[in-house]
């Protein structure tokens, strides 16, 4: 088939939709081969950084995008460019609405965009996670609305993405892929474009498939943190340390993964790819009890870990009102300038609304500007022993390597610790 023949020998244009978290780490890969990439996005102040050859993502260096761009990548709004792509794959946000339903409007938006655009010879794949037959259901009819047949002169395949930024060990390429395709023939020509750019590609029997493995992967991991959170309060209350516990676990060398608590769950991804099982289940009359039950446990974590701050306040005779709080990482994870979902925000929210005074340190977080549901407009606080002997309470709710914790310790006069990074226990030191 000519198409396979285009994407072996890397002769095929590759079309990038949606140039964020995931979108830019898989152009640069493409673009690393040898493929020409053309990155198309709808925002165009991103569409132009990217041109200029500049990064918007701590973790992706200018360097590469200007290395892409030598190779042929170019970004552009025009979507009537899509034409002139062998390859088409969605990488636009799955976020959930205000009643916590799937709001596929990006994926929807992204797909009617293309489809005046599309030819014979094709192969569309979608790589948002999403509920288990949206390929099918959402992608296959508008892409049939061209008068093309999939699985002869077009071709669709769902092949989620598994990005994990800031990890040093796994990247694009060491990652395996797991794709279905709509017919056989469209999963040969998904794995014609992926096996240039992944080690390993997992063909599955399905788009379906493919869309819940995603989801079970990120069940697995948010119903996995729900059950550390919940033990963690239980230890707390039982005087046992949550951490010490699942290190000593984690030396069981077979049938005993660790996860680890923290102030709740943050990111693109685990706090809300669940929810979209749970609202398909529901067109089958089946509920998702597990996935409900972890994210009530884990929606809950912040509030605990506020009141284990107003308790250690209480015990050194302060109340959190007027109290200076300063809260350590407000990037969802360690090592990232991610903040989407972040707990932290709802952490620095609780303790403003009951009078806090409240700064905040992220060294991948220079300024923290307002945001769709926050309206705080702060700097990152320098950590020197001054600002730190300044507070009432320091909140370690991120934690970054880039912090000096020997420093923090010496000066903080409380700590609050929602990450068990300080192992040995001290006076002013409180786990949460
Ligand atoms: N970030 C991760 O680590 C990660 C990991 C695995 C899976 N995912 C999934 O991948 C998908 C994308 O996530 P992300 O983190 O890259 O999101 P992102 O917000 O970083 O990037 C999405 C990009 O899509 C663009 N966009 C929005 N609407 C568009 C449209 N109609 N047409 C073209 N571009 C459009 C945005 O401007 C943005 O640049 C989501 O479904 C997410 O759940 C993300």
């Amino acid at each position: 088939m000519e198409l396979i023949d285009r994407l072996n020998s890397r002769q095929a244009v590759i079309g990038i939709l949606g140039l964020g978290y995931v979108g830019l780490p898989l152009m640069l890969r493409f673009s690393e081969v040898g493929y020409r990439v053309l990155g198309l996005d709808i925002d165009a102040e991103k569409v132009d950084k990217l041109n200029a050859g500049a990064s918007y993502i701590e973790h992706i260096r200018a360097e590469s995008i200007a290395g892409a761009l030598t190779q042929g990548f170019s970004a552009t709004t025009d979507f009537s460019r899509a034409s002139e792509c062998d390859a088409l794959i969605l990488c636009v946000p799955t976020p959930l609405n205000k009643y916590r339903e799937p709001d596929l409007s990006y994926v929807i938006a992204t797909t009617e965009a293309i489809v005046p655009h599309l030819r014979a010879g094709q192969v569309v794949s979608l790589e948002s996670t999403t509920w288990p037959g949206t390929t099918d259901e959402e992608l296959r009819p508008r892409v049939e609305s061209t008068g093309l047949t999939v699985g002869e002169e077009i071709f669709l395949v769902f092949s989620p993405e598994r990005e994990d930024p800031g990890n040093p060990t796994y990247n694009t390429r060491t990652i395996p892929k797991v794709l279905g395709g709509v017919t056989p023939a469209c999963t040969a020509v998904g794995e014609a474009l992926y096996a240039q750019v992944i080690d390993q590609v997992v063909s599955l029997s399905s788009t379906r498939a493919a869309e819940m493995t995603k989801l079970l992967e990120n069940i697995h991991r948010a119903v996995n943190i729900g059950l550390v959170n919940e033990l963690k309060i239980v230890c707390d209350r039982m005087g046992i340390d949550i951490h010490e516990v699942i290190h000593a676990a984690a030396t069981k060398p077979f049938g005993f993964t660790p996860y680890y608590p923290g102030p709740g769950l943050g990111g693109h991804c685990i706090p809300i790819d669940p929810f979209y099982l749970t609202w398909k289940a529901r067109e089958y009359g089946l509920s998702t009890r597990f996935i409900e039950l972890a994210g009530e446990v884990n929606t809950n974590m912040p509030k605990w870990v506020v009141s284990k701050v107003a308790d250690a306040l209480n015990e050194r005779g302060k109340a959190v009102k007027g109290a200076r709080i300063l809260v350590l990482g407000i990037a969802y994870k360690k090592n990232v300038d991610d903040r989407r979902e972040s707990p932290s925000m709802e952490l620095m929210e609780l303790l403003e609304d009951r009078g806090a005074e409240i700064s905040y340190s992220d060294p991948h977080v220079p300024r923290f500007l307002p945001m769709r549901k926050h309206d705080f407009d702060l700097e990152s606080v320098l950590l020197t022993p001054e600002s730190l002997a300044a507070t009432d309470c320091v909140l370690l709710a991120t934690d970054h390597d880039r912090f000096d914790y020997d420093l923090i310790k010496a000066h903080a006069p409380l700590i609050v610790d929602t990450r068990g990074r300080y192992r040995e226990p001290a006076e002013h030191i409180v786990r949460a």
